[in-house]
């Protein structure tokens, strides 16, 4: 089963910053996933929330801020002292990082909220000026944009993002024209999630943070997890694989 860690190794690093994206980088696990919204004057950055008022030190909305107002703003001290001067980083910017390691990047196209108009447009544009379209799945709990993804990105997996307990998870994939989909722990331990894999569909969950629930959906056939602390799953998952 694979790993990825979850906005960056965002339990031991403030989520989506540089920080938790270096130390993701150098582990050997599958994959990162990171959260894209965008500034007033188009620049794409990564933050989970569409308000910047849980994870730094300023307030308000993305969307009407410029890129040099956000930048001014501390996206670390949050997490803790040591974290402190962290700000927010660009797509681009991640992009670097994993630019010669062997990661998938997991892009969540955060459009569920503000629909940020053409933004898929943008992300792709980015991800082709760096060269890295191979290395990327997209994701989104907005589904029209899926759809416009699967259209635009042929090549690239794009999977649909479930908060809610679907009964069909299968027919849904197959309507959308995905078999990506990626579901909460809860739904996961639902008829409909076993149902899915044994379709053939790829179910990909999120926020799987305990050796447990990893072992759970190893067993269940999950395709992939995200955690926030891909170093706990990853040691864990290297020991089942060499124990005696
Ligand atoms: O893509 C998996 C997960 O990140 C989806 O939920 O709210 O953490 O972006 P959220
Ligand atoms: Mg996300």
């Amino acid at each position: 089963m694979n790993i990825f860690a979850h906005r960056g190794a965002s339990g031991t690093y403030p989520e989506n910053t540089l920080l938790a994206f270096r130390e993701a980088a150098k582990m050997p696990i599958y994959g990162v996933e990171l959260d894209v919204q965008r500034t007033k004057d188009g620049v794409l950055v990564i933050n989970h929330d569409e308000k910047i008022d849980r994870t730094s030190n300023g307030k308000g909305y993305i969307r009407d801020m410029t890129f040099e107002e956000i930048r001014s703003y501390d996206f670390g001290i949050w997490k803790g002292e040591q974290f402190a001067g962290e700000k927010i980083p660009t797509l681009d910017e991640v992009l670097d990082v994993f630019r010669t390691t062997h990661h998938m990047i997991n892009i969540e196209l955060k459009t569920d909220v503000f629909e940020y108009p053409g933004l898929e447009d943008d992300v792709i544009e980015t991800v082709k000026s760096h060269d890295m379209m191979e290395r990327v799945l997209f994701s989104s709990f907005d589904h029209e944009i899926v759809e416009r993804v699967l259209k635009k990105a042929p090549s690239n997996e794009v999977g649909a993002l479930f908060m809610k307990i679907l009964v069909n998870l299968d027919a849904y994939g197959q309507m959308l024209g995905t078999n990506a989909l990626h579901i909460s722990l809860v739904a996961a331990k639902r008829e409909s999630a076993k149902k899915a894999i044994k379709a053939g569909n790829k179910v990909r969950v999120y926020t799987v943070n305990t050796p447990e629930d990893y072992d759970f959906l190893e067993s269940m056939g999950v395709d992939a997890v995200f955690t926030d602390y891909p170093e706990l799953l990853y040691r864990h998952a290297f020991s089942k694989r060499y124990e005696c």
